[in-house]
């Protein structure tokens, strides 16, 4: 009997080193994939993942695919060799995760996308494939009548800067490709049109989510011709975008003492640095972008998957639309609401 516990102890400790299914640290692990840990918002999704951990069934073994697919399909292949039960992964590039799902139903791994929405027909290749993120065109819709409400407030008072009846707008977009981008931008001038403003566009670009970015963006937008006597409304598919645009328009002597020099800026997210500016009056609102419960919702879902579960009403408190989306609301914040945001 001693002999065949010694046994069974040495053919263990041997499974667990070749990290096959007699690990049992693999099995209480969920591996996380970020597309890169240098994102504001996507850092506020890691740290609530990290939290629910902690009191949680399942630890997290989260990491930074660097903004490179390649870096990420290597994590993803640890992740499988080492068989944890569940992953999350926010993909580098959305049209990627066919190849991810591809090699998660090979090795029969539910696997749970974050904030980066894979193609329809890539979701449909497996039934143990969930999404969890925000409907962008609802962030998109929340700033349009934003603006909408404000253009109607203020356009016969110096809102309309140059006084051509049109609401003039620069458009400043997340990265190519991404859903959030192409219908943040789509949605917010859509809603305009909609609530009969009639809107001019004076330059639309891309600043790649990113603060530096938006702010060299903005400072050659408003160099160039007369943009910077025509703009009415800075739009950013983020905040971060939004606060470098803020930087721009300051150094052009924006939101000084010169009334006349003042533009609405709007973001989407609600980062802490968006509060901020939006309690300081330079960014007049945004679209509060929950990572907490995206985080939530994520590593939940992944620890019943890995439980060989299906999420229902009785063992998930999200709802699940269409047997595989969980969609988490946007939410309008401006200067009247912002203190009551977490
Ligand atoms: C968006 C968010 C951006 C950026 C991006 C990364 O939802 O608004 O700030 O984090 O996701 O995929």
């Amino acid at each position: 009997m001693k002999r065949m516990i010694g046994l069974t102890a040495a053919v263990c400790a041997l499974s667990m080193l070749a990290g096959c299914s007699g690990d049992t640290a693999s099995e209480s692990t969920i591996g996380v994939a970020i597309y890169k840990y240098d994102d504001s918002f996507m850092t506020g999704v890691r740290n609530q993942i990290q939290k629910s951990a902690v009191d949680g069934e399942y630890k997290v073994d989260i990491v930074d695919s660097e903004n490179k697919q390649t870096v990420q399909n290597d994590k993803v292949d640890l992740f499988l060799t080492k068989k944890y039960p569940a992953l999350a992964i926010n993909p580098v590039d959305r049209t990627a995760a066919g190849t991810l799902i591809d090699k998660c139903k090979n090795a029969n791994t539910p696997v749970v996308f974050v904030n980066r929405e894979p193609l329809a027909e890539d979701m449909k290749k497996w039934d143990k494939v969930y999404y969890v993120g925000a409907k962008a065109e609802q962030s998109g819709e929340i700033q349009g009548k934003m603006i909408a409400a404000w253009w109607e407030k203020n356009k016969a008072s110096g809102g309309d800067r140059n006084g051509n009846g049109l609401l003039d707008y620069v458009m400043l977009t997340g990265e190519i490709g991404h859903q959030d981008a192409t219908l943040r931008t789509e949605y917010a001038i859509k809603t305009l049109t909609q609530e009969g403003v009639r809107v001019s566009k004076l330059a639309e670009q891309t600043a790649n989510w990113n603060r530096n970015e938006g702010q060299s963006v903005l400072e050659t937008i408003l160099n160039a011709g007369t943009n910077a006597k025509d703009v009415d409304v800075v739009f950013a598919n983020n905040d971060d975008m939004a606060l470098g645009a803020i930087e721009a328009l300051k150094a052009a002597g924006f939101f000084g003492d010169d009334k006349s020099k003042y533009v609405p800026v709007v973001g989407v997210d609600a980062t802490g640095a968006g509060k901020e500016a939006i309690k300081n009056g330079t960014m007049y609102g945004t679209a509060y972008n929950d990572a907490i419960n995206q985080g939530k919702a994520a590593y939940e879902l992944a620890a019943i998957l890995a439980k060989g579960e299906t999420p229902g009403a009785d063992n998930f408190e999200y709802q699940v639309t269409d047997g595989r989306y969980v969609w988490i609301d946007y939410k309008e914040v401006t200067r009247e609401n912002v203190d009551s945001l977490q």
